[in-house]
């Protein structure tokens, strides 16, 4: 645990692919496989995705290689997909489903407090993040928030990935103490009695059970994993039977929500321009960034080798790896990362091969084969780099409070990792300031162009507006 690393990598620097070059005479098989696995998630179809100009565009300008090797690298990246399908949730696209989650994802009913919702936490005005190094709600959290924007491309949600789905990531802050401090039970009771929420959840979902009797439906539980606890212990009171039509209704919250969620596009950044530019070659999308933005896009390509962890087009791998990050005040001294996050979903009852998922089998291709390893400890979730002005601070604890610090980051490496061993991809950049700014400029240009309004606030009322009230 805790190997180091430093000045032996510096003289790695210079190669244009350290990486491949360095793993193959000392690391085991599975290292390898693991790193062809990496290259392979880098993208190499660019070159299909548009004709380049004969000649045409030379907009590339700063890079060594004219328009055409630029345009192959960048077209990997841009544009953004369509939402991939989620068959575990079949309200996924459902436009009610999203109208009604849109309520919940605002709704501080849904908190032991009744004065946190998701968006506590998720404010749309801060990126879908709170701008801070760790969340306040009902208490604080060991981790940074993430931004909701884009996760409907994430295989894994949370920075150990230990929830499969959106619907199933959903439901954690619902009941988790520092966040909203309720439980299924109280949320149940919640929709059954509200009158709007019980006419939108019944149009959606179909009848409610009859939660009346407070002997078999408590006001309040969840299973907390503490037998002391009487929140476990009214959740363990009841029959198998009604706590299952419990985490019925629980999980279509979570699906509610997740619909909505998987409303929260942003692409079409000025970066989605400029590929354009390259492809057509018109000036004014060739201008959409700037050359210092491009020479901060070719060295992410180049000499960073960024784009092996932040590939494709939502610069992101949706792999783990672990950085190296010291470890910092706030957050927990065990915090393993993917090796813990693999048990929490492997055993999460709402997980994708659960009594829950609307498609067990689309799940198994992710569940089926996930096994625990040591390579896993102190692994993070590769977070999307789509977007990724509008959120600071950065990383899984929050320690790094601009793009300026993540790039000098990656360029120095000076910090000890906390837990496991640094990715050896990664190798001291030594890059000057003005090499820093220009891949936070090409950063900056990942900003996609302002949503539609109606996205960021909750609707007028539970019930989709379609229904006629
Ligand atoms: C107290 C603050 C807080 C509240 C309230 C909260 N979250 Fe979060 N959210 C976080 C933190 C912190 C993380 C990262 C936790 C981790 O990785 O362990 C996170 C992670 C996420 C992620 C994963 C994103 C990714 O890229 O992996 C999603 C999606 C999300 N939250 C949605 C929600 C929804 C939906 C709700 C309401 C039901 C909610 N959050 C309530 C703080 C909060
Ligand atoms: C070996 C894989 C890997 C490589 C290579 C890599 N990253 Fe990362 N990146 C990650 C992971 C994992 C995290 C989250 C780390 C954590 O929180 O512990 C991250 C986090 C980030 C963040 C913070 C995003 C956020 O929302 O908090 C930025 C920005 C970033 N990387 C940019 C870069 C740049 C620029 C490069 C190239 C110089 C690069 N990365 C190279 C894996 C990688």
């Amino acid at each position: 645990m805790g190997r180091g690393h430093g000045a032996g990598y510096r003289s790695r620097g210079g190669s244009p692919h350290p990486f491949l070059a360095r793993i193959v005479p000392e690391t085991p098989l599975s290292t390898v496989l693991a790193a062809l696995l990496l290259a392979c998630a880098a993208p190499d179809d660019g070159a299909d995705s548009g004709p380049a100009m004969d000649g045409g565009a030379d907009g590339g300008g700063a890079g060594d290689g004219g328009a055409d090797p630029l345009l192959a690298l960048a077209a990997q990246h841009s544009p953004l997909p369509a939402v991939p399908a989620e068959p575990t949730n079949a309200w996924a696209d459902d436009p009610d489903a999203a109208w009604f989650g849109r309520w919940l994802f605002y709704d501080t009913r849904l908190s032991g407090s009744g004065a946190h919702s998701c968006a506590t936490c998720h404010d749309p005005t801060l990126g879908f993040g709170d701008g801070l190094a760790f969340s306040q709600a009902a208490g604080t959290t060991t981790r940074h928030a993430p931004t909701v924007w884009n996760t409907a491309w994430n295989d894994w949600m949370f920075w150990d990935g230990r929830a499969d789905s959106h619907w199933a990531q959903a439901l954690k802050p619902i009941e988790d103490e520092a966040e909203q401090a309720t439980s299924r039970l109280a949320v149940a009771h919640l929709v059954a009695d509200d009158p709007l929420l019980r006419t939108a959840y019944e149009g959606i979902f179909g009848a409610l059970p009859d939660l009346s009797d407070g002997a078999r439906f408590p006001a309040q539980g969840k299973p907390t994993g503490d037998p002391d606890d009487p929140l476990d212990q009214a959740w363990a009171g009841m029959t198998e039977e009604d706590r299952h039509a419990v985490d019925l209704v629980f999980s279509h919250v979570g699906k509610a929500i997740a619909a909505y969620e998987r409303q929260l596009v942003r692409g079409d950044a000025p970066f989605d321009r400029w590929v354009e530019g390259l492809q057509d070659g018109d000036p004014d999308k060739l201008a959409a960034i700037s050359q210092e933005a491009i020479a901060g896009f070719e060295l992410y390509r180049g000499q960073g080798n960024c784009h092996f962890c932040h590939a494709g087009p939502t610069f992101s791998n949706h792999s783990f790896h672990n950085v190296g990050l010291a470890w910092v005040p706030g957050t927990r001294k065990d915090d393993l990362g993917r090796y813990d996050g693999i048990a929490v979903v492997l055993a999460d009852p709402f997980n994708g091969l659960g009594a829950f998922s609307d498609d067990p089998d689309a799940a198994l291709y992710k569940l089926g084969y996930l096994v625990q390893g040591p390579d896993q400890v102190g692994q993070f979730k590769v977070p999307s780099l789509r977007n990724v002005a509008l959120s600071p601070p950065y990383m899984h604890g929050g320690q790094l409070s601009t793009l300026t610090d993540v790039v000098r980051f990656y360029s120095e490496l000076d910090q000890e990792p906390a837990w496991g061993h640094r990715e050896e991809l990664l190798v001291p950049l030594d890059w000057d300031d003005a090499q820093i700014a220009s891949v936070v400029a090409f950063l900056e240009s990942l900003t996609g162009a302002d949503p539609d309004p109606t996205l960021l606030g909750p609707p007028s009322s539970p019930v989709p507006e379609s229904w006629g009230r």
